[in-house]
């Protein structure tokens, strides 16, 4: 395990050594890593270090309040509104790959633009030491941020927590004082919500996912899964009152792992599937009916697409 007080100090140090009086970008996506990356930049370089959170639309419920109070301390932070930017470039698009691809490039742009206004000569990354290995291994290129440093003309590349594991960027940001809600967050993927609405991204599905991803992590905390969400899924019957709608079925899944190279379904009491059941079809008029995939990785994947 990291000696996390001793590791927050080489780590400022090395950050001083390497921007010396130049300017730093980071993309904030509310995650751990990239919390830990700009509080560890910022603590070597102040408000040289231009903090850029991108509100995509496609982020968990909350998550843009808690970016700024997180980080109100950083004069230099800024949060982009690009929900409507984000929803045109998705709009018409199904097939998955595209979905990701409109996401990237989109994102891309939004950044550069900052980054050019920051007169930024370095970008700091919070990838962490799995990340690397799944990216040289070719498995998946697990950032949203992965054709930045080729598309800004960079003098550096820096990644302070490079060399750690995920328990141990935990321990960093737990030992930097980040709340609870950052250091204990579960993954949660680049593209964001789009990957948990099956088919075309539209306002309404992304509003029915992100409550619903609230309400399944809120049910089953107690049980301490790895990553737990809802995904829209289709359409389907239901009855509510006296009448018959034709309304969104969401899928609840619950997933146990270590690294999220394959996973199980957890096995949840029948009694919190319920509770989930109830809140999500009785919060939103429109959702008909909620399913648990059972399915582990493989064949399925986590995500839904
Ligand atoms: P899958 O769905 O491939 O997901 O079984 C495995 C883990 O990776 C996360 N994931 C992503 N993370 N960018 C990310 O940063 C992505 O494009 C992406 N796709 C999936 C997923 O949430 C799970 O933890």
């Amino acid at each position: 395990m990291v000696d996390a007080p001793s590791f927050i100090e080489d780590a400022v140090e090395e950050i001083e050594a390497e921007v010396g009086d130049a300017n730093a970008v980071i993309a904030l996506s509310g995650g751990v890593d990239s919390s830990v990356a700009a509080a560890l930049a910022y603590r070597a370089i102040g408000d040289r270090l231009t903090p850029v959170y991108v509100d995509t639309g496609l982020m968990r419920k909350g998550e843009t309040d808690q970016i700024r109070e997180t980080f109100s301390y950083m004069d230099s932070l800024r949060v982009v509104e690009a929900q409507d930017r984000f929803l045109d470039a998705l709009s018409g698009i199904t097939d998955p790959e595209e979905k990701r691809h409109a996401i990237g490039e989109r994102f891309i742009r939004e950044f550069e633009r900052e980054a050019v206004s920051a007169d930024a000569d370095y970008l700091v990354q919070g990838t962490i030491y799995p990340d690397r290995i799944e990216s040289e291994g070719n498995i998946k290129s697990h950032h949203n941020v992965g054709g930045l440093p080729e598309v800004v003309d960079f003098e550096g590349l820096v990644e302070p927590v490079r060399e750690l594991y995920k328990d141990e960027v935990r321990d960093v940001a737990r030992e930097l004082g980040l709340e609870e809600i950052i250091s204990e967050r579960m993954p949660f993927p680049g593209p964001g919500l789009a990957i948990r609405v099956v088919g075309e991204v539209t306002r309404e599905k992304v509003e029915i996912a992100r409550e619903a991803c609230h309400i399944v992590e809120e049910e089953t905390a107690e049980h301490d899964p790895w990553q737990a969400f809802a995904a829209v899924v289709g359409k389907g019957t239901g009855v509510k009152g006296d009448n018959r709608v034709h309304g969104w079925i969401v899928s609840v899944r619950s997933v146990e792992s270590r690294d999220g190279m394959t996973a199980r379904a957890q096995e949840l009491p029948w009694e919190t599937l319920q509770r989930i059941q109830s809140r999500i079809t009785g919060e939103n008029e429109n959702v008909a009916r909620v399913v648990y995939d059972v399915t582990h990785k493989p064949p399925a994947t986590i995500e839904y697409e």
